[in-house]
């Protein structure tokens, strides 16, 4: 699986010279999706029973699971570093701001795991389990389907300091902008990956100053978010980020956005009068262009700076090191 074979006809003055190249052991930098396909043929299918049942027990665990693989791959690219619990020798991520009090969702990819690791010891990476999970989740809960490429492993290390690469929910549209293009997306990707919030829950306290402060928001709406998060505690008080349909991988995300019902700040910056107002009108619109775009945007970032080759590991648990 870490051999790159290739070869090359080069043709000059009707001479034909035959180079081959052949790496054996080499890292090959390369995802595929058949990556298990021969080491542990049912890891994909122990994953996705998993899932599916985690997601019947609870519709919001597969909004937790896709937003797991988001802050895996913003911080050091898609390398199961944000499942590394605290150590003597670095402090991970799950204590950085964008994660305390929010990621969820550990226990069920624990239990994926050593469901795996039973069925073929020391092969499938937590980072593939969170890619994996990631695509059945949307799946379960009524998105499109796509290719999951595989092959990352696993980092020794996390970043606390680096979780601030992820964008938070007091972003303007700029600012937005910015920390998806220093991970290479285009602002189109960007909008489209946003649409993940069609589905999953947001805490009172990362959107009570929208609601008590913002104008670009539908009166109504916000007085009736007030109920459930007052201007002084109650910080941990869940309200959807979509309001109509929380628990489907739909496209009504952006139409509450054109009716000024985003949750979040972040959200609503994407239909305020600026650049973006128009994809977000497309997506309203055409939800196959949404589920397209989302598809391929979320494939992109499962590319994100992985771990292949003999690099880093293949963690036995996931939230902690070999
Ligand atoms: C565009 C910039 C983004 C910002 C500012 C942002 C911010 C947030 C915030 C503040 C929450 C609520 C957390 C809480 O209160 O506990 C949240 C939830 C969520 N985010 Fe994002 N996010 C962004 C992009 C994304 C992307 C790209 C994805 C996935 C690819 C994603 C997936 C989710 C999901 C599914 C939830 C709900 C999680 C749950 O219910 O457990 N978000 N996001
Ligand atoms: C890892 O940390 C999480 C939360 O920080 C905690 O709930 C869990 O028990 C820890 N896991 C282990 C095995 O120590
Ligand atoms: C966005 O926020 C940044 C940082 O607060 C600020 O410098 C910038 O002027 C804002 N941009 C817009 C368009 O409001
Ligand atoms: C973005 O692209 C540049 C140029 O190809 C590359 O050097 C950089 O590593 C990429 N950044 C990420 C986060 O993948």
């Amino acid at each position: 699986m870490a051999t790159t074979c290739f070869s090359m006809t080069i043709p000059i003055f009707k001479i034909r010279f035959f180079l081959f190249s052949c790496f054996i052991g080499i890292v090959s930098s390369q995802l595929s999706p058949d990556f298990y396909s021969k080491t542990c043929p049912n890891a994909l299918s122990t994953i996705k029973t998993a899932v599916d049942n985690a997601v019947k027990n609870e519709a919001r665990m597969g909004a937790s699971l896709l937003r797991l693989h988001f802050h895996d791959c913003f911080v050091q690219g898609c390398d199961a570093s944000v499942l590394l619990n605290d150590t003597s020798s670095f402090t991970g991520e799950q204590t950085a701001r964008p994660n305390i009090n929010s990621l969820r969702g550990f226990d069920v990819i624990d239990s994926i795991k050593s469901q795996v690791e039973s069925l073929c010891p020391g092969v499938v990476s937590c980072a593939d389990i969170l890619a994996v999970a990631a695509r059945d989740s949307v799946v379960a809960l009524g998105g499109s389907s796509w290719t999951v490429q595989l092959g990352r492993r696993d980092s020794t290390t996390a970043s606390f300091s680096s979780a601030s690469d992820l964008p938070t929910p007091l972003s303007n549209l700029t600012q937005l902008i910015d920390t998806f293009s220093k991970k290479n997306f285009t602002t189109e990707e960007m909008v489209a990956l946003s649409g993940s919030h069609t589905i999953g829950q947001a805490n009172c306290v990362r959107f009570r100053t929208r609601i008590y402060t913002n104008t670009n928001i539908d009166s109504s709406f916000a007085t009736s978010l007030r109920a459930n998060c007052p201007s002084i505690g109650g910080d941990n008080s869940l309200s959807p980020l979509d309001t109509t349909s929380p628990t489907t991988f739909d496209n009504a995300y952006f139409k509450n956005l054109q009716s000024r019902k985003g949750l979040l700040h972040s959200d609503q910056e994407l239909f305020n009068g600026g650049s973006t107002d128009s994809q977000v009108n497309a997506y309203s619109t055409d939800p196959s262009r949404f589920k397209t775009d989302f598809a391929n945007a979320i494939v992109k970032m499962g590319n994100l700076s992985p771990l292949t080759g003999s690099s880093g590991q293949i963690r036995t648990n996931c939230w902690k090191t070999n």
